[in-house]
């Protein structure tokens, strides 16, 4: 339910305004030095701060409770926690619409209106600092593979500077599209079928809040494609590709070449604009203000993340072989 992997295998926990949020990770092998500096680098580009993203500043200090002993990994269970200090839950009291885009609807009917709403709870992307946690033990485990994320498009720009200024000017939010590269991937990882490697990378980057979609290689264009375009030709005997259309997957299995893929970054649900929509107190449609911090772009914030869910799946295939 709220766990994925299957020998790597990560828990997520908590809620934006509670007292922690966390991670717990199983199936860690003993003996992987991990040090709390280590976190540093990848929590940081997490972080808000740059021109677009929340005001909400937390110290991201990961307290490590379970699992490392003298620096290294015991090979029981990984717990790390982060405290969430810098909340403003007076933003979410007196709620009388929800959200349009968020999962405040949702929420409610699944748990039955006992979840918790301050700053999305559970379905925040605060979350995701637990998933940054998990991907740098995961990178631990699997260090000849590099993985590299960037934002290549914001609001459909390639120069997405004076589209994100007006944005932000106008109250509004905006999306965005990140790729994806991991190099130096071994030969037929995967499986065929439910496990092919394309399934459990789709399943695990759609776990992440506001995204909208993947493509792997040369994705939704190969559909506008003739076989004699799109066929990756071998050019040596290791099964380089002169063309990467598949993704660096075939049959599910990885083939050797880079692995890309591209994920889309819906924009941010809470946005400063007037929205009018179901008034749940007064059973009719009214404005809706939205006050609190909140990111203008999250595409800006989501490269590590994808990273992080990517180095998680990565391992547990290699951990697999
Ligand atoms: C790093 C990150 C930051 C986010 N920041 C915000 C935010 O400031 N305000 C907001 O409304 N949603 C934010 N979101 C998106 C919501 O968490 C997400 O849209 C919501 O949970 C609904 O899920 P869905 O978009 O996957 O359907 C953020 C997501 C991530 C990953």
């Amino acid at each position: 339910m709220n766990s994925l992997g299957r020998i790597f295998r990560i828990t997520i926990f908590g809620e934006s305004h509670g007292k922690q949020i966390g991670i717990t990770i199983d199936g860690c092998p003993p003996g992987i030095g991990v040090a709390e500096d280590d976190f540093i680098a990848d929590l940081n580009r997490r972080k808000p701060g740059q021109f677009g993203t929340t005001a909400r500043t937390e110290e991201d200090i990961p307290n490590i409770v379970s699992g490392i002993y003298n620096g290294f990994t015991t090979g029981t269970p990984i717990t790390i926690l982060f405290e969430n200090k810098n909340t403003n839950s007076k933003d979410y009291s007196n709620i009388e619409h929800y959200r349009p885009g968020h999962a405040d609807f949702t929420a409610s009917c699944k748990y039955l209106n006992y979840n918790d709403i301050r700053g999305g709870g559970h379905f925040s992307g605060r979350l995701t600092t637990g998933l940054v946690a998990a991907g740098v033990i995961a990178k631990k485990i699997i260090p000849k593979i590099n993985i590299i994320s960037k934002i290549i498009e914001i609001g459909g720009q390639k120069q997405w500077e004076e589209i994100l200024a007006t944005t932000i000017k106008s109250s509004d939010s905006i999306g965005g599209l990140i790729e994806c590269t991991i190099q130096n991937v071994p030969i037929a990882m995967g499986e065929p079928f439910f496990d092919s490697v394309e399934s459990v990378l789709a399943h695990a980057i759609f776990s992440i809040p506001a995204v909208k979609g993947i493509e792997f290689g040369s994705g939704f264009e190969s559909a506008k494609m003739k076989g004699s375009e799109h066929n990756d030709i071998y050019i040596d005997k290791t099964g380089k590709t002169l063309t990467n259309n598949a993704g660096g997957i075939n049959g599910g299995l990885t083939n050797g070449n880079d692995i890309i893929f591209r994920v889309a970054i819906k924009p941010t649900p809470s946005i400063f604009k007037t929205q009018q929509t179901y008034n749940f107190k007064l059973d009719k449609i009214t404005n809706l203000e939205i006050h609190g911090r909140h990111d203008s772009c999250i595409a800006l914030r989501i490269p590590v993340v994808i990273e992080a869910v990517t180095a998680v799946v990565m391992a547990d295939f290699f951990l697999q072989r």
